[in-house]
């Protein structure tokens, strides 16, 4: 059985305790639930990716409870402190070369020799964290390959008595996964998420490169992700006979992203709305969405949810 557990101090303190203790507990960030393992304890993590059905050992974020925590395992730079700076905590994902000595189970990094840190800005998350006093290595909490959770009952739908715990603090305000940029070399948009690309520029005062073609760094970069069972179909004006409709500002449908056309509100809705019609398990069509700001994250994860499923 899996404890649905109250945000309040016990919540939080019970949290806290099951993963020092290397129990997997599903934790609210803004961005989606995240499945939190002790990033050291490597029994623990290998516990991620069986619950998840993660089918090869890809990469995990680490969260930290503030920078400090962070610059225990990387080497800090001044780019990532500029960028830290401005989003921290929130969306944005930093990877960064590994200290020695830095005590991260090679479960976590997929035996790389950089980490993925993210302060999560979600004050149970948060809470969490500094009680804990541990890095937490947590991906999506939901079933590898299918859609992201956003609600503590997305969470249950896929990982019911795999899990200790879920930590539940309601809807998550972002709704897509967090931005991740490398610092590796030249800074590198490695997913489009919950900071749009022009912020980031905007404070680096320089463009973000493209990751290499061919290189998968991210399994969020595999053709078939975040999908739901359904067929989806993209930038449709209408939903023909057989489908549900996801519709986007003026496109209606029987969901709407946003009605006014909001990016923000369109990205915190996106995958609860895919839950709700993929429980309908009909055809999902849906409206075009444009380009700009949290925009891109959401076509990124719609367009992963339209490929073929590759089983
Ligand atoms: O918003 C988020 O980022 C959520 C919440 C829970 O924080 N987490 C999340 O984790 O989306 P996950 O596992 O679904 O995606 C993590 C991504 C993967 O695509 C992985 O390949 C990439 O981060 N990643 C992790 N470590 C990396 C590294 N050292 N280099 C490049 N990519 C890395
Ligand atoms: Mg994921």
């Amino acid at each position: 059985m899996t404890d649905r557990l109250t945000s309040d101090t016990f919540g939080i303190d019970r949290a806290a305790t099951l993963l020092r203790e290397g129990a997997l507990v599903a934790l609210p960030t803004e961005t989606v639930y995240g499945l939190g393992a002790d990033a050291r304890n490597s029994d623990a993590v290998a516990n991620i990716y069986a619950a998840k059905g993660r089918p090869s050992f890809n990469p995990l974020i680490v969260h930290v409870s503030d920078i400090e925590m962070a610059r225990r395992f990387v080497v800090w730079s001044d780019t990532a402190q500029t960028l830290a700076d401005a989003f921290w905590p929130g969306a944005l994902t930093l990877v960064l070369p590994l200290k020695p000595d830095h005590g991260i189970s090679s479960l976590v990094t997929a035996g790389l020799t950089t980490l993925a840190v993210r302060m999560p800005d979600h004050p149970v998350a948060l809470a969490v964290l500094s009680r804990a006093g541990i890095p937490v290595a947590a991906p999506s909490a939901n079933l590898s390959g299918r859609i992201s959770p956003t609600t503590a009952n997305h969470v249950l739908n896929g990982l019911d008595g795999k899990i200790g715990a879920v930590l539940d603090n309601g809807p998550c305000p972002v709704g897509v996964e967090s931005t991740i940029v490398g610092l590796i070399e030249t800074p590198t948009l490695l997913r489009p998420g919950g900071v749009a690309q022009e912020d980031l520029e905007t404070v680096l005062k320089h463009p973000l490169q493209a990751p290499e073609p061919d290189t998968i760094t991210a399994p969020g970069q595999l053709a078939s992700h975040y999908a739901p069972t359904a067929q989806v179909r993209l930038n449709a004006a209408q939903a023909e006979d057989h489908e549900v409709m996801l519709g986007f500002g003026e496109i209606g449908g029987d969901l709407n992203l946003s009605e006014t056309g909001n990016l923000i509100e369109a990205a915190s809705n996106l995958f609860d709305h895919l839950h709700k019609l993929n429980e309908t398990q009909k055809p999902i069509a849906v409206a075009p969405i444009p380009n700009t700001g949290l925009g891109q994250a959401i076509n990124d994860r719609l367009k992963r949810a339209a490929a073929p499923k590759n089983g």
